[in-house]
């Protein structure tokens, strides 16, 4: 179901799907910011997203919990999920500034609500609405 910008997703694996075709057409360079509820489908998203771009590997960060790493053919894609984090210091404690910069790469983003207004310049918004235990309205702003 296609309407306008937004999309009805009726379960996870179509919140999956949604992200794998939606991933091709964004370029590299780009910066992503998911925003949604716990449990709106960000993550399940992002997982897609980086299933549609060839990404397998998902590479956990050994020092720090609140990024995720893919690499593939010199290109990488980095999962923020900035839920846990208690100041925008501690975003640029981890060179998040670089990741963001890296033109070889696409960021997305989870809760970036703290470091909003840092990074304005070039941003697409994606809000992630519960509708119901299955549904889920996604919406590119
Ligand atoms: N249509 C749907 N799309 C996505 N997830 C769904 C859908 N219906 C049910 N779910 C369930 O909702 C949960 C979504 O979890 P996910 O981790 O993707 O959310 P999130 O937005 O990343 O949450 P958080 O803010 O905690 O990181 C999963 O348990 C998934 O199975
Ligand atoms: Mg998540």
């Amino acid at each position: 179901m296609q309407h306008k910008n937004s999309f009805i997703s009726i379960s996870s694996d179509d919140t999956f799907s949604f992200g794998s075709k939606f991933s091709n057409s964004i370029d590299y360079g780009s910066v992503i910011f998911l925003i949604g509820d716990l449990g709106s489908g960000k993550t399940t998203f992002s997982k897609g997203f980086a299933s549609g771009l060839g990404f397998s590997d998902e590479i956990l960060s050994p020092t720090y919990s609140i990024l995720n790493e893919y690499k593939f053919n010199g290109k990488s894609l980095y999962h923020f999920d900035l839920y846990r984090l208690k100041s925008v210091n501690e975003f640029l404690e981890i060179g998040g500034i670089e990741y963001l910069n890296d033109k070889k790469s696409i960021s997305l983003i989870e809760w970036p609500e703290l470091i909003k207004e840092m990074v304005s310049d070039n941003i697409i918004e994606i809000k992630f609405e519960h509708l119901s235990e299955q549904e889920r309205k996604i919406t590119v702003l």
